[in-house]
């Protein structure tokens, strides 16, 4: 899927002097249905996560503490992207090379996924990632 499909969404946000609040609610504010929840914390400065596209996963990820930087790969495209806020996140749909880095320390990143973890859906190698783009760009070309 082209990497315009990917944005920012903003999340509602109950600002309030004793503390924010923010909610996700199933089939209103990310446009899948979530069957997963996961999050990386206790990341080491300086590490990358990432580096991989998933064939069918739609994710939304969010900095729920911290920030962190994601570069996102249609094959064709690049975009970077920083998160730092936990009421917004960003959606990437399914075959999209994407790499986490520049973590913050203390930082927290959750995501939700449209499905339980399947290493089959992983592709791992760039190279793969990039002719399977292409492949899927020409079957789905006028
Ligand atoms: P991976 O998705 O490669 O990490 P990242 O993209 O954040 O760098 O996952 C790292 C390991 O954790 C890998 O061995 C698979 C395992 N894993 C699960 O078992 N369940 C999950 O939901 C996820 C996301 C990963």
């Amino acid at each position: 899927m082209p990497i315009s499909d990917c944005k920012i969404i903003q999340l509602p946000k109950i600002a309030d002097p004793r503390g924010n609040l923010t909610f996700i609610e199933g089939g209103r504010h990310v446009p899948f249905e979530i069957q997963r929840v996961y999050y990386l914390y206790d990341v080491p400065g300086g590490s990358e996560r990432g580096g991989h596209a998933h064939r069918d996963l739609h994710q939304f990820i969010i900095a729920m503490s911290g920030s962190f930087d994601i570069a996102l790969d249609d094959g064709v495209e690049k975009k970077r992207f920083h998160l730092a806020r936990s009421y917004y996140g960003l959606y990437v749909c399914p075959m999209i090379w994407r790499e986490l880095d520049n973590f913050s320390s203390g930082s927290v990143c959750m995501v939700l996924a449209s499905n339980r973890y399947s290493e089959a859906d992983y592709i791992r190698d760039h190279a793969e990632f990039v002719r399977v783009a292409g492949e899927q760009a020409r079957n789905s070309g006028p």
